[in-house]
């Protein structure tokens, strides 16, 4: 244990202590945006020494019980629901932040549940509470904000849920499994004054957040045409073609399909690879499309709140895998969007990452901008500006600073300030609906073979009432899953 884990340690409190510190100070103090008060870094100091806290699972309690508040120095309670791959990610990136205790992990797979349960264990030296029903975490009233890194279909009703019961949310991206859940999250996080960061950590990244303002500052001259793109691995397209089989003792497997449609397990479709069944996800349009479209939208929009498609058309299919391959979403898709003055192509296709074999250039994914005086071009490796005969443009220096080292780091920053400053996120719900609606809308013209017009306002879909009928637009939600009124 080091110096810094060591001071951390000191810091805990007992349960009876904490709620006895916040009662008397928070006295009075309300759950919204602008609540202030709490438990303050020097009154924490006078407690130091004491025993260490240990989380237990909550007896029953009525859902919505009160969460306690966050405050300006105050130290901040989180809980991690879903943790596989991404989830454990997350997971050690924020416990590893000043001030941040990790009260419970939460997973209906108990071997990813234990994984995380211990590297939460080194770090702190005792162990966070072990909850396999999301609900009964957010009836945990330490818990202050969850961390939320399920399959897509299992985003919408944990963020939703976590809002009416006044915690925040760092959840993972795409915001929903389609349209009609990802507004009313929205819906809950304003109801409810919740602060929401979605993972699209590119916005905190230095050199993506550097072309977006040199896009913004119109250098570029006119823009009429932006394209983005994503080059999948052959061996990760390929899903085979199983048979139903036994789940893994140690899975939930009706708790792990929750709200979607109930089809026999089988593990090419549960984890990491629910991503290429519509019944779970949207494909790599819903994954890999979120991150780079949002570059895009970013790009062309004067601040987060973007500037949304008035028709889509979207062609593609399973062009590289077997036609008997048990995945459901294209492997190869190309969708055109139509803005009031420019067009986006979105590329979707399966090949060989090795440089020379991307869409531009070498690069497997990339966003790109063209204009009349030259081209901007943003993937994780860096960008460029080159002039209209392909020569280099010296880049500007950076006018907005991330936290360094910036990218993930940054973004959970970010959302532990804005827990803090009760303010909006860099990837606030919002903004990211925005984001996944126009991702969903490539799905749904592709699934529907034809032009999608989009009225943003009202979100519906002007020219095909069938449309929205479909998946990425909405879903009958497994009994006894629904999807909340807000
Ligand atoms: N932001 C990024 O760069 C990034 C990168 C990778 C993945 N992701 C996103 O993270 C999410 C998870 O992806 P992954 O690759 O980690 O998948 P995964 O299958 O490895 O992990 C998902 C975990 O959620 C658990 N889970 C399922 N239903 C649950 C429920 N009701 N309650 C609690 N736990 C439940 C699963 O058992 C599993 O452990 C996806 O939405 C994906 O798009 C984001």
């Amino acid at each position: 244990m080091n110096e810094e884990e060591r001071n951390e340690e000191r810091e805990i409190i007992t349960r009876r202590e904490w709620l006895e510190q916040t009662g008397r100070l928070a006295a009075g103090v309300g759950l919204g945006l602008a609540g202030g008060g709490g438990l303050l870094r020097g009154e924490a100091a006078g407690l130091l020494g004491r025993a260490a806290h240990t989380y237990q699972e909550p007896a029953r309690q009525p859902t919505g019980a009160a969460t306690r508040p966050v405050s300006a120095n105050d130290r901040i309670v989180l809980a991690a629901i879903g943790v596989g791959g991404m989830g454990r990610s997350n997971l050690r990136g924020l416990m590893n932040k000043p001030g941040v205790e990790i009260a419970a992990v939460c997973d209906v797979d108990t071997g990813h549940m234990a994984q995380a349960a211990k590297m939460v264990e080194e770090k702190f030296g005792r162990r966070p509470a072990e909850i396999k029903d999301f609900r009964r975490v957010l009836e945990m009233r330490d818990v202050n904000g969850v961390i939320v890194s399920t399959p897509d279909h299992w985003h919408a009703l944990p963020t939703i849920a976590a809002c009416q019961a006044g915690k925040d949310v760092f959840c993972e991206k795409p915001i929903s499994h389609n349209i009609e859940e990802g507004r009313r999250m929205v819906e809950a996080a304003r109801k409810h004054q919740r602060v929401v960061q979605v993972n699209t950590w590119q916005r905190s990244t230095q050199h993506f957040v550097d072309a977006i303002d040199y896009v913004r500052s119109g250098k570029l001259g006119k823009i009429s045409v932006c394209r983005a793109w994503k080059v999948q691995d052959p061996k990760a397209a390929v899903q085979g073609n199983k048979q139903p089989m036994k789940p893994p003792a140690e899975l939930d497997y009706d708790m792990w399909v929750g709200p979607a449609e109930m089809i026999p397990y089988q593990d090419n479709r549960c984890h990491y690879n629910f991503r290429w069944y519509f019944n779970y996800a949207g494909g790599m349009t819903g994954d890999w499309g979120v991150h780079m479209i949002d570059i895009v939208l970013l790009g062309m929009s004067r601040d987060n709140n973007l500037v949304m498609p008035k028709r889509i058309i979207s062609t593609g299919g399973k062009m590289f895998v077997p036609t008997d391959d048990d995945r459901t979403t294209p492997d190869t898709q190309i969708a055109v969007y139509e803005f009031p003055d420019w067009i986006l192509q979105w590329e979707v296709h399966v090949g060989p990452q090795a440089a020379g074999q991307g869409l531009d250039g070498g690069r497997d994914h990339g966003s790109l901008f063209i204009g009349e005086n030259g081209r901007v071009l943003v993937d994780r490796s860096g960008w460029s500006i080159t002039d209209n005969k392909g020569n280099p443009v010296e880049k500007p220096a950076s006018t907005r600073i991330m936290n360094a080292p910036n990218g993930q780091n940054a973004h959970q920053l970010d959302f532990l300030d804005a827990m803090r400053e009760r303010r909006q996120t860099r990837s606030d719900i919002a903004s990211m609906h925005q984001t996944t609606t126009v991702c969903h809308l490539a799905n749904l013209a592709y699934l529907r073979g034809g032009t999608i017009i989009w009225d943003a306002e009202r979100e519906v879909v002007k020219n095909d009432r069938q449309a929205m009928e479909l998946l990425p637009y909405r879903r009958a939600y497994r009994k006894p899953w629904s999807l909340p009124k807000v």
